[in-house]
């Protein structure tokens, strides 16, 4: 099929490339030039692992091309609308400019039985509002709500093998060109749910909502643990193994972060509150609440480690990202600690194999190295935030060897507390006894 993907941030990249890679004819449509230019040279302006290969073959073969006029995506079959819906500082809501803004530059160029498809993460009743506007304007085209949900890390292969698919259509038309799109993916045996467009909304905001809930919960779990002696990592694989509750996505730490989970329950409680249902909404505050209050955890277990003052102390902080395998730092608890900790007069050095470049550009403040060991060198106190494989894979000795005290906050409770303290470091992890 001849399709165009307009917005090529982390979702639109990926679905552009993936989709030429199932061997459509796909064109890249943004604003940013320089971003175009990347990727039009084969080059993928952010880290996603896997990104990189289908880019090039995708472009080599002539498969996908890329522009910054709109007026290049006319020839296409179907459209995905693939933008941001940032949050509206000062407020918990979506800022939908972006994705009306393409939809409204789209119109004069849909063709005839043209499909729109939103990708975007959006407040339920958009898609409704967004079909009327066809009706009006461009009766010959129709839309499509089709949720995506892939990870960053795991963008191509989610992308390329789904979980699931969820079509939001109004007419069996729509769904069956969403069919021969991902035709693939539904051979493969790919469950594939088609429901109208509030629900297909629903899903994806309700699916972030319950993952983000299931974090907090234990980090909930994880200061009751501290305040009883009890191990928060034995707590989650023990109700783990129950099938109905399941293991993943119950690792506490210093909480959840990036571009999708903390917006989308933000935005998702400003919806309901907007629908008069605040109240049924009103735990993802608490969600919210408790995730924020895990980076602060951190921040006073590292001052307490310290003997009260970070004041002038070198701290070495492992990792910016807001988690591994990907160079994103938006809402990165790892950044915030790090940030909080430089604010309280310490010397932070921070480290990540990926993300520097994204976090000088948004903290200059603070001071970076890439590499480990430097910011190991002479530090009192070491803070890791970010679980890459090479922080996790630290020898206690090694790293013993290099810093001024052997002191460690481990954020994300993926180090061996026995092994740390029988190398004499004081170990603390959040809800680990
Ligand atoms: C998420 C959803 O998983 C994905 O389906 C959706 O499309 C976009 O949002 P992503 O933001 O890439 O994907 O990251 P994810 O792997 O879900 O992790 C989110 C955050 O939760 C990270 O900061 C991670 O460190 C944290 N997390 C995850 C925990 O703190 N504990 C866990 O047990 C799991």
């Amino acid at each position: 099929m001849r399709i165009s993907v307009i917005g090529c941030g982390y979702l639109g990249a990926v679905h552009a490339s993936a989709m030429a890679e199932l061997g459509h004819q796909v064109i890249g449509i943004d604003v940013d030039e320089r971003k175009i230019a990347a990727l039009a040279a084969g080059r993928p302006p952010f880290y996603e692992p896997g990104l990189p290969e289908i880019l090039a073959s995708a472009t080599a073969s002539g498969r996908l091309r890329f522009s910054t006029d709109i007026a290049d995506a006319a020839d296409a079959d179907v459209h995905f609308l693939a933008v941001g819906t940032p949050q509206v500082p000062g407020s918990g809501a979506a800022d939908l400019s972006y994705v009306d803004a393409a939809f409204e530059s789209l119109l004069p160029h849909l063709g005839e039985g043209a499909l729109v498809v939103g990708k975007s993460t959006v407040p339920v009743g958009t898609a409704a509002r967004l079909a009327s506007r066809l009706r009006a304007d461009a009766p010959h085209a129709s839309l499509a709500w089709n949720p995506e949900f892939l990870r960053e890390g795991f963008a191509v292969k989610d992308t390329l093998e789904p979980d699931r698919l969820v079509y939001g259509v109004a007419a069996d038309h729509a769904a069956s060109m969403l069919d021969q799109i991902y035709r693939a993916a539904i051979e493969a045996g790919t469950p594939r749910i088609v429901t109208d467009y509030a629900t297909a909304e629903l899903v994806k905001v309700a699916a972030n909502s319950f993952l983000a809930t299931k974090i907090s919960f234990i980090n909930a779990m994880s200061e009751i643990a501290d305040a009883t002696g009890a191990d928060v990592t034995a707590l989650a694989d023990a109700i783990g193994h129950d099938a109905r509750i399941g293991r993943r996505f119950l690792n506490a730490g210093v909480g959840f972060g990036g571009g999708c989970l903390p917006k989308d329950i933000r935005a998702f409680t400003a919806r309901a509150d907007e629908l008069g249902l605040g109240d049924s909404l009103g735990f993802l505050k608490e969600v919210d609440a408790i995730n924020l209050r895990q980076r602060q955890r951190v921040v006073d277990l590292a001052i307490e480690a310290l003997g009260g003052s970070a004041f002038r102390k070198k701290i070495a902080v492992l990792g910016v990202t807001f988690k591994p395998e990907s160079d994103d730092v938006r809402d990165s608890p790892a950044l915030d600690v790090a940030v909080q900790l430089k604010g309280l007069g310490a010397e932070v050095v921070a480290t990540d194999p990926e993300g520097l470049e994204n976090a000088r550009l948004r903290h200059p403040q603070l001071d970076y190295t890439s590499s480990t060991h430097d910011a190991l060198r002479d530090a009192e106190l070491v803070v890791l935030v970010t679980e890459w494989r090479e922080y996790r894979a630290l020898d206690p000795e090694e790293a013993g060897r290099l810093v001024a005290g052997r002191r460690i906050i481990d954020g994300r409770n993926v180090l061996d507390p026995v092994a740390w303290r029988a190398a004499g470091w004081v170990y603390r992890g959040l809800g680990r006894p």
